[in-house]
């Protein structure tokens, strides 16, 4: 199983603000779906949250402490029906909402997918990387700052390589550029001095 972290951070570590997104970047949402679509996405109780719906196309893995944790029901009313480790899971690509008490748990229970996203927040990156889970990340880097209470966790370049970059510069639209960014955890072995 890889364990990939997707995240959008601005140029002063910001990821969020009042549990919301700071930026309106239609360009990154779309990509972010390109991204993760077919594949397990592990998340924060507070992210869900913010989404308030299970992504479509993609299980939904959610952490939260309260082994209870429910869902808020859809705007029609509907209960959002949840599978609680450590049931069956069902693929990748199947919307579902599922829930762990802790992320060993979780990673234990997703250890047969090839790939899993880990979506966020701040707290949840923070884990992984403290952990040493991180197999990449794909950051959307956006050149500016924006006020939060979000931040992404400091990391360690020099464990990652950077192996893809598409540069998206200011435009007409928008005063500053972004770019889409995939760093792998660096080759042990080709680090090795001879
Ligand atoms: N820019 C981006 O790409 C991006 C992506 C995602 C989120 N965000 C932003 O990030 C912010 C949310 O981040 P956050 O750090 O406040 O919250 P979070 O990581 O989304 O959620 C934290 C909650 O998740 C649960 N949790 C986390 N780790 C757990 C573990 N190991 N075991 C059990 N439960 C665990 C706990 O829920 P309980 O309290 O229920 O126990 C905890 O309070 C929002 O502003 C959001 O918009 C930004």
């Amino acid at each position: 199983m890889k364990v990939t972290i997707v995240a959008a951070v601005a140029q002063n570590g910001i990821i969020g603000i009042d549990n919301r997104l700071p930026w309106h970047l239609p360009e990154d949402l779309a990509f972010f779906k390109q991204t993760t679509l077919g594949c397990p996405v592990l998340m924060g109780r507070k992210t869900y949250e913010s989404i308030n719906r299970p992504l479509p196309g993609r299980l939904n893995v959610v952490l939260s402490s309260n082994s209870n944790w429910q869902p808020a029901p859809a705007k029609d009313g509907t209960a959002r029906s949840v599978i609680a480790y450590p049931a069956t899971l069902p693929e990748g690509s199947t919307t579902q909402i599922a829930s762990a008490t802790n992320l060993a748990d979780a990673l234990s229970w997703l250890k047969d997918f090839e790939q899993v996203f880990l979506i966020g927040g701040s707290n949840l990156y923070q884990q992984a990387i403290d952990q040493n889970l991180v197999d990449g990340l794909i950051l959307t880097e956006i050149h500016h700052d924006f006020e939060g209470d979000a931040s992404f966790p400091d990391w360690d370049r020099t464990r990652f390589t950077e192996v893809a970059r598409t540069v998206n510069p200011a435009s007409a639209e928008r005063t500053w550029g972004f770019d889409f960014v995939k760093y792998a955890r660096a080759n042990v072995a080709t680090n090795t001095a001879i």
